[in-house]
């Protein structure tokens, strides 16, 4: 891997967490989720860069990909409901060629059908589903060890 930078990529909606669907999200904010995977990647030996980026608009994810996702070493990605239908993020992932961790808060697999599908899951490296938001540090601790 290039670089000892990660993103952290989240998709549509996430930006209210913390009053968003406390049932499915809890009550973490985003703010708090990118402060805390932050921390933790300062804190290795020598310290991981965290990018982290949000945005409601699939083009401006896609643009985000092409422009910064071939220098990192990892993305951690949770796509939000573009997970389900979204053939243009998958290809963005798909040609940047750079290992992406697809994260869901909630557990998909035990809501509606539709969230049971992901288009992206086929070209990610992995995926973490219902863990909250420690799913995010897990796919940092994950990242992190495939870099050495
Ligand atoms: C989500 C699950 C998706 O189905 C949903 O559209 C989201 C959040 C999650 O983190 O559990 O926006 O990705």
């Amino acid at each position: 891997m290039s670089s000892r930078r990660i993103l952290l990529i989240n998709g549509p909606n996430l930006n209210l967490l913390g009053t968003r669907e406390p049932g499915h999200y809890g009550t973490v904010t985003l703010a708090s989720i990118e402060a805390s995977v932050h921390d933790r990647a300062a804190s290795f030996s020598p310290p991981i860069e965290v990018v982290a980026y949000q945005s409601n608009h699939e083009g401006a994810i896609i643009d985000f990909l092409h422009s910064e996702g071939r220098d990192a070493a990892g993305i951690i990605m949770n796509p939000g409901a573009f997970t389900h239908y979204s053939y243009a993020i998958r290809d963005a992932v798909s040609a940047i060629g750079t290992p992406v961790i697809e994260v869901h808060i909630s557990n998909v697999h035990a809501r509606e059908e539709f969230r049971h599908h992901s288009v992206i899951a086929p070209v990610a490296a992995g995926q973490i589903v219902g863990l909250g938001a420690h799913g995010y540090l897990l796919a940092l601790d994950y990242l992190t060890r495939e870099l050495h």
